[in-house]
């Protein structure tokens, strides 16, 4: 079948690396027949500790790149701090259906609350852009909001340290502010956190739910589709391309996506 038979059901994923891979594993389990292209700007990470300018600027150029060279229908933005700082200057650029972690992130925390007292961990632009606390105090006004940044939990994950003793201590000493703050949900606002999971429930204790805003923008990106995508006969396509060293992402990205990774391309003008 050709590209174009294929075309009407493509997505394209974008995020600064590895991370956004966690979104992709999600969109999957949801939408097992549609074709994706997924975008690493790994040349150009981590974008968490860079200006909205900067941030926005790439974002842009990423879209520009599935858009045009690969003709994607939906646009997903699977890092949080592209979606925190960028996505309403993409969707006032690009005329296709845009779907980032912050709005779906932010009505689950909202959904599982008790109490209203939610505790926000990102990096430290998407903490300093506000966007998820606005998400949430607009859905719910009265909420009492904890945001903190955690920096150093990406290049943990990307050092393969999940399970490593220094991991639980970062943890521990980031969400210090937490003990005795009467949070009962705790948002996961990165695409590497899902990694640290279940290191991170245990710092914090079972009475504290996790929102994961992957699971969350997987599900918005599924109901973007009256009816879901299906090649009865094929099996879905799904292409990486990446703007540095396509064998590192390969090698990271299959432990992001829990699956295997093949047909990753370095992309053009980057
Ligand atoms: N993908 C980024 C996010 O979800 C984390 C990695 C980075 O800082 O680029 O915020």
């Amino acid at each position: 079948m050709t590209d174009t038979k294929r075309a009407g059901c493509r997505i394209g994923i974008f995020d600064s690396g590895v991370g956004g891979l966690t979104v992709m594993k999600q969109i999957i389990r949801l939408l097992p027949h549609a074709d994706i292209v997924y975008f690493g700007d790994t040349a150009r990470l981590p974008y968490g500790g860079k200006s909205p300018e900067t941030i926005t600027r790439y974002s842009i150029e990423n879209a520009i790149f599935l858009l045009k060279e690969e003709s994607i229908q939906f646009l997903v933005v699977a890092c949080n701090t592209a979606s925190a700082c960028a996505i309403g200057h993409l969707q006032q650029i690009f005329n296709i259906p845009i779907v980032g972690t912050i709005m779906p992130g932010a009505e689950k925390s909202v959904e599982v609350t008790r109490n209203g007292r939610i505790a926000i961990i990102g990096t430290k632009a998407t903490i300093a852009s506000g966007a998820y606390q606005r998400e949430i105090q607009q859905l719910l006004p009265n909420a009492q909001l904890f945001p903190i940044a955690c920096p150093l939990f990406v290049p943990l994950v990307e050092e393969q340290f999940v399970d490593h003793d220094a991991t639980k201590m970062v943890i521990q000493t980031y969400l210090e502010p937490l003990i005795g703050s009467g949070v009962d949900t705790l948002l996961l606002g990165c695409t590497h956190y899902p990694l640290l999971r279940e290191v991170i429930q245990e710092v914090v204790g079972e009475g504290i739910t996790l929102v994961d805003p992957a699971s969350s923008c997987a599900e918005a990106v599924s109901k973007l589709f009256s009816q879901p995508p299906s090649h009865s006969s094929l099996k879905p396509e799904y292409r990486y391309f990446v703007s540095d060293d396509p064998h590192k992402f390969q090698l990271l990205g299959e432990k992001f996506l829990c699956a295997d990774i093949s047909d990753v391309r370095l992309a053009n003008n980057y």
